[in-house]
């Protein structure tokens, strides 16, 4: 056999062997580059959840119902683990993708000023929810009322959960593991634009006015702003902090009554705020001025959006925010405690006692008896805590079968609902009564499969949740009393979002 005799031949494959292959084999999907093409990109940050040796599978076998073939036939097992290696090897330089090459991609596919002003079905428009399928990268619509899909489309691949929408919830923007950004309008159930912001994207906010897009990238080190009309490209903000140590972009988030993006920083010991108001001037010394003012002492704008540099004790990850958004808790990097951080006062305030590595991204806020609590998961521990967010203190930890990733809650309800996906049970699902602060209920609808993420309808009488798996399925159950009212079959559906509590800021519900 031929590859028997490939192998006999050269037993030890070089680092020249490895480019040579890719170049023959794979570049053509993936590009020469690794930056990706008809294929996702190769690239070390971007494979992060794969792992090697289920690489080296795909490679050998390639993917069912995809264009990824397998080369089984072609190439040694050799051969194959050389290029496994390879594509986790990480580029000798950061590429570029500045303006020129984000320019480049953006496609406008229909103008967004000749869309028909209304909705061409009839449901409620507020009700929608949009299914993130990343089983088959796919993505659904789905009736909040009548539990029907209104469309189902082919996506970029490997989309992050989080939907966006514009304030109004007509449109909904994507944002892909590669850095593509999808603009998809909802009353006509079209991709309006699209465009790659970067080459490995962590989120995009949308600000609360509509007018801007601001995409948070973990290569290369920057931010970039969209025009949220038509996505084109209005400036490439580089992370930069001192002695020019840059830094990947963990989180974007919008502060609605700041009119500001605020940014979580992996690499360097700050917070970033970007106002997006127009009388929001160039920055001095921290803090905005005036555009008046500012030329009046000559600082250069250099740009619309600028970033307020705060420093931080610790790296901040993750983040959540109080009502005002003028305070922010982050979860420190050693996974022990958290820290809030005051964006006006512009340093740490608190700390709070959070060991455990809380997951903030989704924790809620919840009134009681006048007061505002806030209530958090942790990826490596088996609680809920809970923080009273006047004093900072932990008041409770609500034990539960495992460490979870997601929790949810609506303004119509006195439940939180919570996964454990992260421990062993990965199929049950907890109800907390958040008026006695206890487990109400452990519920496994689907026995033996995973079962995460929880997401409220509009009114709060229905609650979304996904089977995790390939051959997946959304389960909807009735609020109140926990029972399954729908199930529908979908492909590994990670995430769901209601256009009524994401535009609302549901406190109930991650922004
Ligand atoms: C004809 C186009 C094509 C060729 C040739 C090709 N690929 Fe792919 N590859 C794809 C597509 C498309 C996907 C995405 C499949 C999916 O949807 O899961 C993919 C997926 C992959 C993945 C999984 C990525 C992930 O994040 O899950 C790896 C690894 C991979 N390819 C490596 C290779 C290597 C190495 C070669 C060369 C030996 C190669 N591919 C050749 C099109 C191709």
């Amino acid at each position: 056999m031929v590859v028997g005799m490939t192998i006999l031949a050269a037993p030890t494959l070089a680092a020249e062997d490895a480019t040579r292959l890719y170049a023959e084999h794979c570049a053509a999907c993936h590009g020469g580059d690794r930056l990706g093409a008809i294929g996702p990109a190769l690239l070390p940050e971007n494979l992060g959840r794969l792992r090697k040796a289920e690489a080296e599978k795909v490679i050998a076998q390639g993917r069912d119902a995809t264009q990824m073939p397998g080369h089984a036939d072609k190439l040694s097992p050799e051969q194959i683990k050389v290029l496994a290696e390879y594509v986790y090897t990480p580029l000798a330089a950061v590429p570029s993708w500045g303006m020129a090459e984000i320019k480049a991609s953006h496609v406008v596919s229909v103008d967004p000023a000749g869309l028909p002003a209304r909705p061409q079905w009839t449901t409620d428009p507020l009700n929608l929810f949009t299914v993130v399928e990343t089983g088959d990268h796919h993505v659904t619509i789905l009736d909040g009322d009548s539990f029907k899909p209104l469309a189902r489309f082919a996506s970029r691949f490997a989309l992050h959960g989080g939907a966006k929408y514009s304030p109004d919830g007509r449109f909904v923007y994507l944002a892909s593991r590669d850095g593509w950004i999808t603009k998809y309008d909802l009353y006509t159930l079209q991709i309006v634009a699209e465009i790659r912001a970067g080459v490995n994207t962590r989120n995009v906010a949308v600000s609360h006015d509509g007018r801007f897009l601001m995409v948070g990238n973990m290569l290369p080190h920057t931010l970039v702003a969209l025009d949220a009309r038509d996505l084109s490209p209005l400036q490439v903000i580089p992370v930069v902090g001192d002695e020019k140590a840059t830094s990947r972009v963990s989180a974007v988030y919008t502060a609605p009554p700041r009119s500001s993006f605020v940014v979580a920083l992996k690499d360097i010991l700050e917070v970033w705020e970007i106002p997006y108001a127009d009388d929001a001037g160039p920055v001095m010394n921290g803090f905005v001025h005036s555009y008046e003012k500012g030329l009046e002492e000559g600082i250069s704008p250099g740009g619309r959006f600028q970033a307020i540099r705060i420093r931080t004790p610790d790296y901040l990850d993750d983040f959540f925010f109080d009502r005002t958004y003028e305070r922010v808790m982050g979860a420190s990097r050693d996974g022990k405690k958290g820290l809030v951080v005051d964006l006006d006062i512009k340093r740490k305030i608190a700390e709070i006692d959070l060991p455990g590595m809380p997951h903030l991204g989704s924790g809620i806020i919840f009134r009681k008896d006048g007061r505002d609590y806030m209530a958090t998961p942790h990826l490596k521990e088996a609680v809920i805590s809970i923080i009273d967010m006047e004093t900072w203190k932990t008041v409770k930890r609500i034990p539960t079968l495992g460490p979870g990733f997601f929790m949810r809650s609506h303004e119509n309800t006195g439940y939180a609902w919570i996964d454990v996906s992260m421990g062993k049970e990965k199929d049950a699902i907890q109800i907390i009564d958040l008026n006695a602060m206890e487990i109400a209920r452990t519920l496994r609808p689907a026995p033996g499969r995973t079962t995460a993420h929880a997401e409220f309808d509009r009114s709060g009488k229905h609650v979304l949740i996904s089977v995790m798996e390939a051959d997946g399925e959304l389960i909807v159950f009735d609020a109140e009393r926990f029972e399954v009212v729908a199930r529908m079959p979908m492909k590994r559906p990670v995430g769901k979002y209601n256009v009524f509590n994401k535009i609302n800021y549901s406190s109930g519900t991650s922004h």
